[in-house]
């Protein structure tokens, strides 16, 4: 069997790595991956989003399932075209994949369809939008309405503040045509959960939850980042409030997408704010989450190949059995380039502390590392100069550079493990938390 993962960060690493697991046998390729999938599968130099030249490799090689990582080409349609082609592809079509990239249809459809979420407003000119949060009060939520990257989210403290957003958004077009619309929100108070479900258009199995690290610095101090690392599983995951999740979020979306005529294929994923009066939806996203990916997949006893296959195949998964979880925890640490998130230094060359080169994934390759799966993110091999006999460098290429996620028995132990490892590795400029899982490890304690 052949697979091609789309996309090149340490989400498709990690997907890249299970679907291996599932099928020793298959091959992987990537485009673009990167040298980390590249240990375990074949990287082709194709972006993520050049639509016709994937469908022209997938159609060269015969590859039998693709699989899409980043939202970019889920909206650009390349499932519509894979299917058009008669593909088998994993992920949403473009009008299902709106969920996530119109927060505005996204917003719609929850109303429509009663799934709780923060109440909103919609603007187009700012002289509305602050009326709209001189009603609201402080702090207050100023979203972009399109994909802004991650950034297009603001939490007004004060009028000042609110004022700001609203004026780079809609006058200053800050984030481009995203923020051509913006919506004014409510503020919700709880803790964050993120949950991923298999869709298969009607039917929506869900996964563990896992708890995000959206700020760069410990104690969730810092600027906003993709996600500084994850962990999972949470203790505040419990069955009665993922029955709710199932039956209060999943389902009515589904159906509301279905009677929309955007029946939601692939991978839906919940970032749900836990309230005082329940579950609460912040935001969906049409594609697995990254880092929390790199967490719950080294905690999955099912094949994630056989459920994926079966939706790219135009298949129901209502009688799919539950996913089965291996015992204990996952815990990621992400690491970071000197300078992210705000202006990334490419070029650090990444090295094992006892100086060797970590130019390897094998996870037996060295006993600083052997105890943690490091996934690559923002890395790229450096070829060296034709005329020396050095070896290739692996070098830094991205805001996230690697994912290290540690496996235990307890969470703790998962964390020191992931610790341990990323504290093996070293490159100029790095950054990492030592706090992840810090929510639940203080609950417990
Ligand atoms: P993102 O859209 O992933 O950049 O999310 C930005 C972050 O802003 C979320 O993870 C939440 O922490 C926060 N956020 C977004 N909307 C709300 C809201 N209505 N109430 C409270 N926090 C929010
Ligand atoms: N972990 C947040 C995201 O993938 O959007």
């Amino acid at each position: 069997m052949k697979i091609l993962v789309v996309g090149g960060g340490g989400r498709e690493h990690a997907l890249a790595w299970k679907l291996k697991k599932d099928a020793p046998q298959a091959t992987i390729y990537a485009a673009p991956g990167n040298p980390g999938i590249s240990e375990i599968g074949n990287c082709v130099a194709i972006r993520a989003d050049d639509i016709p030249s994937l469908l022209k490799f997938v159609e060269d090689e015969k590859i039998d399932l693709t699989v899409v990582g980043p939202e970019a080409p889920l909206s650009a349609g390349i499932v519509d075209t894979f299917k058009a082609a008669g593909k088998a592809i994993f992920g949403p079509t473009a009008a299902a994949a709106r969920i996530e990239t119109s927060k505005r249809y996204s917003k719609d459809l929850m109303n429509r369809m009663g799934v709780p979420t923060a109440y909103a407003s919609h603007h187009s000119d700012a002289e509305s939008a602050r009326a709209a949060v001189a009603k609201a009060g402080y702090p207050v939520v100023i979203k972009a309405s399109g994909l802004a990257a991650g950034k297009g989210v603001i939490i007004a403290q004060t009028k000042e503040e609110a004022d700001d957003a609203i004026s780079s958004m809609l006058l200053d077009k800050k984030f481009g045509t995203a923020g051509d619309e913006i919506l004014i929100e409510e503020f919700m108070v709880g803790e964050e959960l993120s949950i991923f479900a298999i869709c298969d258009g009607f039917t929506a199995k869900m996964m563990i939850g896992a708890q995000d690290h959206k700020r760069l610095l410990d104690g969730d101090a810092g600027p906003n980042t993709g996600g500084m690392g994850a962990y999972c599983p949470v203790s505040i995951d419990t069955d009665s409030m993922r029955a709710q999740v199932q039956s209060q979020v999943f389902d009515p979306v589904l159906k509301g997408l279905a009677e929309d005529g955007a029946l939601f294929t692939g991978l839906l994923y919940a970032g749900l704010m836990l309230t005082e009066a329940g579950p609460k939806v912040v935001e969906f996203n049409c594609r697995f989450g990254d880092p929390e990916t790199q967490a719950i997949l080294p905690l999955m006893d099912s094949s994630l190949l056989e459920i994926i296959s079966t939706v790219a195949n135009g298949g129901s998964i209502a009688d799919s059995p539950d996913f089965q979880w291996k015992k204990g925890a996952a815990a990621t640490t992400v690491l970071a380039a000197g300078g992210y998130p705000e202006s990334v230094k490419n070029g650090a060359e990444i090295l094992l502390t006892n100086g060797k080169a970590l130019n390897s994934l094998n996870e037996s390759s060295d006993s600083d590392i052997k105890d943690a799966i490091v996934f690559h993110a923002g890395t790229k091999l450096e070829q060296p100069d034709k005329n020396t006999n050095s070896q290739p460098r692996l070098v830094t290429a991205g805001g996230r550079v690697l994912a290290v996620t540690g496996v235990g028995e307890t969470l703790a132990d998962a964390v020191g493990k992931s610790l341990h490892a990323s504290d093996s590795i070293t490159f100029e400029g790095k950054q990492n938390r030592r706090d992840i899982g810090w929510r639940e490890l203080t609950r417990n304690a």
